[in-house]
């Protein structure tokens, strides 16, 4: 199959659209990461975004929608929710509540609850608009690699197994949504949207529950890994001078990110001026600093408030929890 990246104009969505109706699947940008698209009422559709990704089966999809009334036609409202939603989508949220019978298992891993997310990107709504369906999607990417933030990065992954990618350049967050399951209160993921702002809103939030149900199945998978060795050194100006001085002469191919370019030596690269930008960033350096063969990735970490939280999340994750 020859896969074909699209301009985003009204011709292009009305074939992505015609393709999700014939059981297909498209690539699409959101705010946060480009998505893997399929019909979610159509189970041997979302089939292949399984097959396509390489992805487990009991690692269930998230629901994207255009309009918020279609909500209650999936899932059943709680209160927290109604807050969320009206407060913040579309934007960066997914919300996982408990699913009615018209959501296939296939979209949930057999679970009885589903997330529903209405991104904030008018491409991907105009698209998902298009459908006239709610399009399940994980994130484009092969698993365990890196979410995709350009169709660039989408096709490198999944060249030849896909039709088509909308491409919605540079997607502005970079990180994936916050997951918040609002029947029990508990904050699965960190993401785009921080935690503080939820918490205003909604009050404290669990976090870290110990249950024998994995919460948020997809969690317990290696995830957003580069193939150079990632570590994250904690921040700090004397600890990052002290990194910097350590590992600049190394004779493993070594690569320092940092923060604002503060620190400054002959492996460092800036990651962005701001938190905002540095996650932005991440997932497209890792996969640029893999294509030029670097083998070790040393990420500055940030202050663990905001999206400094989903960031630190992330590099913990593909660091495999190695700091130095
Ligand atoms: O920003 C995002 O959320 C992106 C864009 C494309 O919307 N999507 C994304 O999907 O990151 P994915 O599949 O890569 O990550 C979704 C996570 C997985 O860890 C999955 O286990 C969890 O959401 N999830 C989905 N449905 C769930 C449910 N009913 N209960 C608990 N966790 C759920
Ligand atoms: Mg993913």
């Amino acid at each position: 199959m020859n896969t074909q990246i699209l301009q985003f104009n009204t011709k292009n969505i009305r074939l992505c659209a015609a393709e999700i109706s014939c059981g297909g699947v498209v690539a699409f940008p959101t705010e946060t990461v480009y998505g893997l698209g399929a019909d979610a009422l159509n189970p041997l559709a979302v089939k292949k975004i399984y097959e396509a990704k390489g992805r487990p089966s009991d690692n269930p999809l998230i629901c994207h929608i255009s309009d918020k009334s279609q909500i209650e036609k999936f899932a059943y409202l709680t209160p927290a929710a109604e807050k969320i939603i009206d407060t913040f989508m579309p934007g960066p949220i997914t919300i996982i509540l408990k699913k009615k019978d018209i959501v296939p298992d296939i979209v949930t891993g057999g679970l009885d609850t589903v997330g529903i997310r209405m991104p904030n990107h008018k491409g991907a709504l105009q698209f998902i608009d298009a459908c006239k369906t709610p399009i399940c999607a994980p994130s484009a990417n092969t698993s365990s690699k890196p979410s995709p933030t350009t169709a660039q990065h989408v096709y490198s992954d999944l060249n030849g197994k896909i039709k088509y990618i909308l491409d919605g350049g540079s997607c502005q967050v970079g990180l994936e949504s916050t997951i918040v399951d609002c029947i029990n209160l508990t904050l699965l993921r960190q993401g785009g949207l921080p935690k503080e702002q939820l918490e205003a809103l909604v009050g404290a939030l669990k976090t870290n529950v110990v249950s024998d149900v994995p919460l948020c199945p997809g969690m317990k998978y290696k995830h957003y890994s580069p193939n150079a060795s990632v570590y994250v050194a904690l921040c700090g100006e004397n600890m990052t001078k002290r990194i910097i001085a350590e590992y600049d002469k190394s004779d493993v191919k070594t690569i320092i990110l940092t923060l604002g370019g503060n620190y400054q030596g002959r492996n460092t690269l800036n990651v962005g001026a701001t938190v905002s930008q540095y996650a932005h960033n991440l997932f497209a350096y890792f996969r640029m600093l893999d294509e030029q063969g670097y083998e070790r990735i040393i990420c500055e970490g940030v202050t663990d408030d905001g999206v400094g939280a989903a960031l630190m999340n992330r590099m913990l994750k593909a660091s495999g929890g190695k700091i130095i």
